[in-house]
């Protein structure tokens, strides 16, 4: 069977940063620890007033197709996982294409173009398409790429205004890649939800409260769900799993339950009963609540313990790096989180090839998928590639009005103009609409 993953990837981080702690919590009147400790975010990247999502995809595929020596007859595929779209009919890849054909020599004529929704799981999601359209013999030895591009804003005064977050992830899926192979295993945890929409608007209609509980309860069913094909898991079995990540908080909240479920009937469960006792099993209860009472109480002791804490911070803590210092980036989120990981073992020596990742991808709507992705003998030189480091220390840091003007620059049903706070080099830039109302970019020396 082809071996087929992640080849390489690149990030382009939105190019204005909000501190949280010191400019966001003031304003608010919270505490900071709120949201460095409570949801575990320092910063937030955000668009500079000629970035969006075309410039953020556009700009991270130049550097991934430049640094792999890519043309674009070598791309038969090119899909966008976004979900904030401008056009309901021009898919954003044809814009991020045409920018392309800007800059190197030929086209993507012949490059099925398309876009992905399903909130922050639809990159993933493209990525499945590519591995599919690969796995069929379709390619013609082509690659794809995959780009998840967000501009993540919420409504000015929403509770989810502290998660927010803008930049690209491009993704070449290939075969015999050199990051990530992808297992052909996954689990899905799929639901008819109603707690994070946009009906035909740009901002979140959220229940931040109920869309934490979905996210669990959609993450459980894909853990159990991916079991039943790749069979039981064991925290051993993974280096790392990186989850998406609206916060670093939500993870922490999953990560603890998924430990549960995975220690199940192991000697990670036994050698733990001398201290917090076994798992309670639903068949010794009379009654639910008590149970699921008990089981409340076991997750609290487990939390406490040195084994989980061990744990949690060589596989999850390495994930959210990145996103404490970007927020959430939606459909770029755990594809962010991986790169997190791979750059923590990158920087303490520590060599992961081989090693399995576990995947925890989710959307809101809601639908949470799981698969595991094997490191390949190439991922130390991939990630020696990525400057992400430099571009999140170069973010312009905004003043509170300065959030506001960009905040409202960035509002389609707003006209409003405003400086911009960063000169472009080497990028593609917005650059005013056309006739048809359409988007239109240009290429900045
Ligand atoms: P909130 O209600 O303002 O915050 O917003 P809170 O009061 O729940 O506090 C957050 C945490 O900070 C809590 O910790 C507090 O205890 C703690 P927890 O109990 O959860 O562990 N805290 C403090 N800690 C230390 N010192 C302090 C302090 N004060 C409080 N002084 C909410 C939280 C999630 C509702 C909000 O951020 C929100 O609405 N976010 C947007 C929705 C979201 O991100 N949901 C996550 C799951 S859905 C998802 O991931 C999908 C998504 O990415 C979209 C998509 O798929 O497209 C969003």
């Amino acid at each position: 069977m082809t071996n087929v993953g992640i080849d390489a990837v690149d990030i382009w981080t939105g190019k204005l940063k909000l501190d949280l702690a010191e400019t966001f919590a003031p304003e608010k009147g919270d505490d900071p620890e709120k949201y460095t400790k409570g949801l575990g975010l320092y910063e937030s990247s955000f668009p500079d007033t000629y970035e969006d999502i075309v410039t953020m995809g556009a700009n991270a595929c130049k550097r991934l197709m430049k640094r792999k020596g890519l043309e674009p007859d070598d791309i038969g595929r090119i899909d966008v996982a976004t979900e904030s779209s401008f056009d309901n009919s021009k898919p954003i890849s044809t814009y991020i294409a045409g920018c392309l054909e800007d800059v190197f020599d030929g086209d993507f004529h012949h490059a099925n173009k398309g876009e992905r929704k399903f909130a922050c799981v639809a990159g993933t999601q493209a990525i499945d398409d590519a591995f599919n359209w690969i796995r069929a013999g379709r390619n013609r030895g082509r690659s794809a790429i995959v780009v998840a591009t967000d501009t993540a804003l919420y409504e000015r005064g929403d509770p989810g205004e502290a998660t927010q977050g803008a930049g690209a992830v491009a993704m070449l899926v290939s075969e015999d890649p050199d990051l990530v192979e992808l297992s052909a295993e996954q689990g899905y945890g799929s639901a008819d939800e109603t707690d994070f929409l946009k009906p035909n608007q740009q901002f979140p209609s959220v229940d931040g409260k109920r869309s934490v509980q979905v996210y669990l309860a959609r993450m459980r069913e894909a853990l159990v769900d991916y079991e039943s094909v790749a069979g039981d898991i064991h925290p051993d079995d993974f280096a790392y799993a990186p989850f998406h990540t609206p916060f670093p908080g939500m993870v922490r909240r999953a990560a603890l339950l998924a430990y549960r479920h995975i220690t199940r009937d192991t000697e990670i469960e036994e050698e733990l009963a001398a201290d917090i006792g076994r798992q309670p099993r639903e068949e010794a209860f009379d009654d639910y609540e008590a149970y699921q009472d008990a089981l409340s109480d076991y997750t609290d002791a487990l939390k406490g313990t040195d084994r989980y804490a061990d744990w949690y911070d060589a596989a999850i803590e390495p994930t959210l790096d990145i996103a404490r210092h970007v927020g959430n980036w939606y459909t770029g989120s755990v594809h962010v989180a991986r790169v997190a990981c791979l750059r923590r073992a990158l920087n303490e020596g520590r060599d992961v090839s081989g090693k399995r990742l576990l995947l925890a991808s989710y959307g809101s709507g809601a639908q949470a998928e799981i698969h595991h992705e094997t490191v390949q003998d190439g991922w130390k030189a991939e990630l020696e590639e990525l400057n992400i480091d430099e571009q999140i220390a170069a973010r312009y840091d905004l003043s509170f009005e300065e959030y506001e003007q960009v905040h409202a620059a960035h509002d389609h049903s707003q006209d409003r103009d405003f400086e911009e706070f960063t000169a472009p080099s080497d990028e593609f830039v917005f650059d005013g609409w056309g006739r048809m109302g359409e988007r239109k970019y240009r290429y900045v020396e």
